[in-house]
């Protein structure tokens, strides 16, 4: 039984103390984190005042990490500096970061070695565009940035990650995946992990799904054999949503 994973992802919102609002109004009502994890992942600057303050199950991750780890980088964030802050998550290869920042797979690579030297947990995001999937490449694409993103990744170091499947046309459109097409893909993740690395790793594996995760779809989604929790940008903004996402594999554990 894989454990799930609910993961908020602020993106580029909230100050200071809408940050702190938020965590004093959610810490309390988080489930059990023996049954399932919950990360926040805030801009980076919250990282320290979030750190003391989210309570005993809630974890805190960093939206973004550099491969190196120091140097002449300007305004970059390095792996030591967040493993200092007890920072446990990183995200790693978000679409937003691969359009708007240039990320290649090859940087998402040496990221995720960046992550696992400092012993952060990425969770790596990956996933398709419109005209891919209306071309019949998703998998195609799929295959590409999963094989490229743990190129010389060993087993056991996959056991620390997780993936995010966040098909790029649902982002933030309000557009969901249907049920079956997000399991359908993180399925075809998961069998890429087997050719890779076998059954048994492949297994174990957590798959996220993201893209327009909300309270009134969440328990369809993470409720297929592959989908392992959810990645959730928008409504996770909402502390009483948020409560009610992270919550919900709940419903689903036996
Ligand atoms: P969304 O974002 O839930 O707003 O679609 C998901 C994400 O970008 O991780």
């Amino acid at each position: 039984m894989r454990k799930p994973i609910i993961a908020a992802n602020w993106k580029m919102f909230k100050t200071r103390d809408e940050a702190l609002f938020f965590i004093l109004k959610v810490s309390e009502e988080m489930p059990d984190n023996n049954l399932i994890d919950t990360v926040i992942f805030p801009q980076s600057p919250m990282l320290r005042c979030l750190i003391t303050r989210q309570g005993e199950e809630l974890k805190i991750g960093a939206q973004n990490i550099y491969y190196e780890d120091e140097g002449a980088f300007t305004g970059e964030i390095s792996g030591p500096l967040l493993k200092s802050y007890n920072v446990e998550y990183v995200l790693i290869g978000h679409s937003e970061r691969r359009q708007h920042f240039h990320e290649t797979d090859e940087d998402v690579n040496k990221k995720i070695k960046a992550a696992i030297r400092n012993d952060l947990l990425p969770i790596v995001c990956v996933g398709e565009k419109l005209a891919d999937r209306e071309n019949n490449n998703t998998n195609k694409i799929l295959k590409k940035q999963v094989k490229k993103a743990f190129k010389d990744i060993s087993a056991i170091e996959l056991k620390s990650i997780v993936i995010a499947y966040e098909p790029i046309w649902a982002i933030g459109t309000g557009k969901t995946a249907t049920a079956k097409q997000a399991d359908e893909a993180c399925g075809y993740i998961r069998s890429v992990i087997k050719e890779l690395h076998g059954e048994v790793v492949a297994d174990d594996l957590r798959i996220q799904y993201g893209g327009s995760v909300k309270p009134e779809n969440i328990d369809e989604l993470i409720s297929q054999e592959n989908i392992d929790g959810a990645l959730i940008g928008g409504a996770s903004l909402d502390p009483d949503k948020f409560i009610a996402m992270a919550n919900a594999p709940l419903k689903i554990l036996k």
